[in-house]
């Protein structure tokens, strides 16, 4: 048995030069696990609570100072002797020490990288790649499906950034290009790679600005969001491959970032749109380029239209639940009873704890609903989410496009886990 002996936290930043939390914990064989959270820039409104200063004089308010205090102060000190085998009683621990229903005295932010770090340190102490050791942890919790992990899940990768990640003009936040899930990942990342380089070209072609995004995507100015899709068919095919074959096509609309006043705007229609409109502009899209993804595509409490959407599309399409239901059980159950998704997009900084985010899994699968494992997007180099993926034996994880630092450390994480299942077989 291991026991916990020290932990500490600090202030460092994330991919987008915003303050994040980073937790250092220390076992008593002197043994130290690092983990730190990410940040999203388009927070659903009933994720719990990422606390910040709201020091004006330091990073715009934006510090992390009270976070970083609470874990080396309060959290800190209460679980030092803790065996990190106790996944379950930690984040037990953890929930009951900040006593509110949405993290909000301690900070989901402080909270989740001293589970993290727990999670990491009870793979060490059980002599097990961390991948292996939450597959064991949501095993036990009954989250996990039949059989060990045998394969990595499939990627989503976020080519163009529009929305609140890219400072181009478009309405919506991702244009997503999905390998077809028969090919081994290491050939899916080699190909999405290469779809990405294409892309870049085929901007510079039509004179768009090809910098990126806050996930690593182009963030052009194009004439629609329509448009987006189209240049994704265009570099899919001239690096090679085919739509409906090769590759397929997702959007996330993050829709309650352009939803006001009760209705829709944007630039693929001169008028504003209601959800049955835009639900009726979707249903167009998703013929015309084959979509088989889409992600938030109404606002947030838009409960009725979501039913709707997913009766007119559901049937050949993943409508994804991120500001929805937040990896909140409630939400996801309030989603089940009313049809209104079928696919849950996993992110444990939503919640605050890897047992909740375990929890949360075990139930969108009794619903029969897809996994999404994700990162957020402002985030570090950290690789734990991609471990967690194939733990949990997610369908598909979407960690951004296959570029910068932060996005790859997640997709090359997954090449060495590929690398290692493929010894074990
Ligand atoms: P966020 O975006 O991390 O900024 O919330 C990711 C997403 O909406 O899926
Ligand atoms: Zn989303």
């Amino acid at each position: 048995m291991s026991k916990i002996t020290r932990v500490w936290s600090r202030e460092i930043l994330d991919s987008r030069a915003m303050p994040t939390v980073e937790t250092v914990l220390q076992l008593d064989n002197g043994v130290t696990t690092v983990a730190s959270v990410p940040s999203g820039a388009s927070t659903g409104k009933n994720e719990a609570l990422e606390l910040r200063d709201g020091d004006q004089a330091r990073y715009l308010g934006k510090g992390v100072l009270k976070a970083v205090d609470n874990v080396n102060n309060k959290i800190g000190p209460a679980i030092v002797g803790i065996d990190p085998s106790n996944q379950a009683d930690m984040d037990k621990k953890l929930i009951e020490l900040d006593g509110s229903n949405n993290k909000s005295n301690l900070g989901a932010n402080a909270i989740l990288s001293v589970s993290i770090a727990n999670c990491k340190a009870g793979a060490i102490a059980n002599n097990l790649p961390v991948y292996k050791w939450v597959y064991q942890l949501s095993t036990a919790q009954g989250a996990a499906t039949e059989g060990i992990p045998t394969r990595v899940p499939t990627p989503i990768y976020n080519m163009i950034n529009g929305g609140a990640h890219g400072a181009g003009n478009l309405d919506f936040q991702e244009f997503q290009i999905i390998p077809a899930s028969s090919k081994p990942y290491s050939l899916a990342l080699k190909t999405g790679a290469e779809v990405y380089q294409h892309l870049k070209n085929s901007l510079i072609k039509i004179g768009a600005i090809h910098s990126v995004g806050d996930e690593g995507g182009y963030a052009p100015n194009l004439f629609n969001n329509a448009d987006a899709l189209g240049i994704n068919v265009e570099a899919i095919n001239s690096a090679g491959f085919q739509i409906g074959q090769d590759f397929f096509l997702g959007l996330d609309v993050a829709a309650s970032h352009f939803y006001k006043d009760g209705s829709y705007s944007i630039k693929d229609r001169s008028n504003s749109l209601n959800s049955g409109s835009l639900t009726s502009f979707f249903e167009d899209l998703s013929k015309e380029y084959r979509l088989i993804l889409l992600e938030d595509p109404l606002q947030e409490e838009d409960w009725s239209g979501w039913t709707e959407v997913t009766s007119k599309l559901g049937d050949h399409m993943m409508i994804v639940g991120d500001d929805l239901i937040v990896t909140n059980p409630e939400r996801v159950k309030k989603a089940a009873q009313s049809k209104a998704c079928n696919t849950a997009l996993i992110k444990p900084n939503q919640i605050g704890t890897v047992s909740e985010t375990l929890e949360v899994i075990k139930l969108a699968r009794q619903f029969g609903w897809k996994i999404i494992v994700s990162h957020r997007s402002g985030e570090t180099n950290d690789f734990f989410i991609a471990d967690f993926a194939v733990g949990v034996k997610s369908d598909f994880v979407k960690f951004g496009a296959p570029a910068r630092g932060e996005r790859v450390a997640k997709y090359n994480r997954l090449l060495s886990i590929e690398t290692e299942l493929s010894a074990n077989k």
